[in-house]
């Protein structure tokens, strides 16, 4: 994960076309200013600040732990803020629930895939066009002449989003039954359909094999070229940050180290440190000791418990559902301060 030195670096300046593209879309920058997130004790972000320019792909990196998905969640409106604010445009997103984030034009994508396996690709993405849809429930219960043609307004773009992506021939098929790189994209798709300004991924790589990595490169890129959105991409692989990103932002222990494009983030003394420390944490010859006497436990020749644990699993602080430290903030009642 420290090796920046073999990987390739992007021009940081973008093609007249794009910047055509994100001021016709009226992209504003995304500024996070003094932003604070705590859990109890824990200070998971701490006074951290960085601005997203219009029309770039802006990656967040750090060692596990480092508080990018906490910053993720905090500008999506998971989390509230003790301190500092998150604006995007005229919109304080620092201000709004995680219900009115999507309508202000920031599109997400989840880090573990929350697609609904047994409905379509067409109809999960169609999920992501909720909130610009008119008719009512009832309106559409009765299939009233408007609401039908505006579902096919909104079915027809879910498609072309779709085509854009390389997942139209998988429109009515259930999500579930694809391959996980093609699910991402549906997961992608879904957040484009809400045609954000801004789209946000979490670890868009995970779990996906180098080809599949090379193919969301390339798509990455075509998304802000072709619809002008900025993009912020939180991702530990480093081959496609430095590959993909224009500007990049290094967390670490919720504090912001490095804030720089990609070739001055490469050569930074307090990065190249955070990550070799990462490394060298995870193999202490503490944990290299209790893995010999699991192996032997486990062989029958060793006295550790059965069931106790070896080794440096963390719980995924992602998983909001995991319930793993401090509860996930409810951003209605935690929001008024
Ligand atoms: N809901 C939560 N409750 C309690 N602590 C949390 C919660 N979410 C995050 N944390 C803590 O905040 C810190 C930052 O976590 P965060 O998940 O933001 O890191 P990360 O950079 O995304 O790590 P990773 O690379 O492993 O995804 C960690 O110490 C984590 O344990
Ligand atoms: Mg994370």
């Amino acid at each position: 994960m420290s090796d920046f030195s073999s990987t390739e670096t992007v021009d940081p300046t973008i093609s007249r076309a794009t910047r055509a593209a994100t001021e016709a879309l009226g992209v504003p920058a995304l500024v996070v200013d003094d932003v604070t997130v705590q859990f109890g004790g824990i200070v998971a972000l701490n006074h951290v600040s960085f601005t997203i320019e219009p029309g770039t792909i802006h990656a967040l990196i750090g060692p596990n732990g480092a508080g990018k998905s906490t910053c993720f969640n905090a500008i999506t409106g998971v989390y509230r803020t003790r301190t500092g604010s998150v604006t995007f445009g005229d919109a304080v997103l620092t201000k709004l629930p995680a219900s009115r984030i999507a309508s202000q034009g920031v599109g997400r994508a989840f880090q573990n895939l929350a697609l609904s396996p047994s409905s379509t690709v067409l109809d999960n993405v169609m999920l992501g066009r909720y909130h610009l849809t008119k008719g009512g429930f009832f309106s559409a219960a009765l299939r009233l002449p408007w609401t039908m043609r505006e579902e096919r307004r909104h079915k027809e773009r879910a498609a072309a989003i779709c085509e854009f992506l390389g997942i139209s021939q998988f429109l009515h098929t259930p999500a579930g039954l694809l391959p996980y790189g093609v699910q991402k994209r549906v997961d992608i798709a879904r957040a484009l359909a809400c045609e954000p300004k801004l789209l946000m991924l979490d670890e868009p790589a995970a779990g996906m094999n180098s080809a599949e990595t090379d193919n969301l490169a390339e798509l990455i890129k075509d998304v802000r070229d072709e619809i002008g959105v900025s993009i912020m991409l939180v991702e530990h692989d480093m081959s496609l940050v430095m590959g993909v990103a224009d500007h990049i932002t290094v967390l670490d222990f919720g504090k912001r180290i490095a804030d720089g494009v990609p070739s001055e983030i490469q050569q930074d003394e307090a990065v190249i440190r955070a990550y070799l420390g990462a490394e060298e944490d995870e193999i202490t010859d503490e944990a290299i000791e209790a893995e010999i006497a699991a192996e032997n436990a486990a062989a029958g020749t060793g006295d550790i418990a059965a069931g106790e644990h070896v080794g440096t699993g963390t719980a995924d602080a992602d998983d909001v559902s995991s319930g793993a430290g401090a509860s996930p903030v409810d951003p209605e009642s935690e929001k008024t301060r």
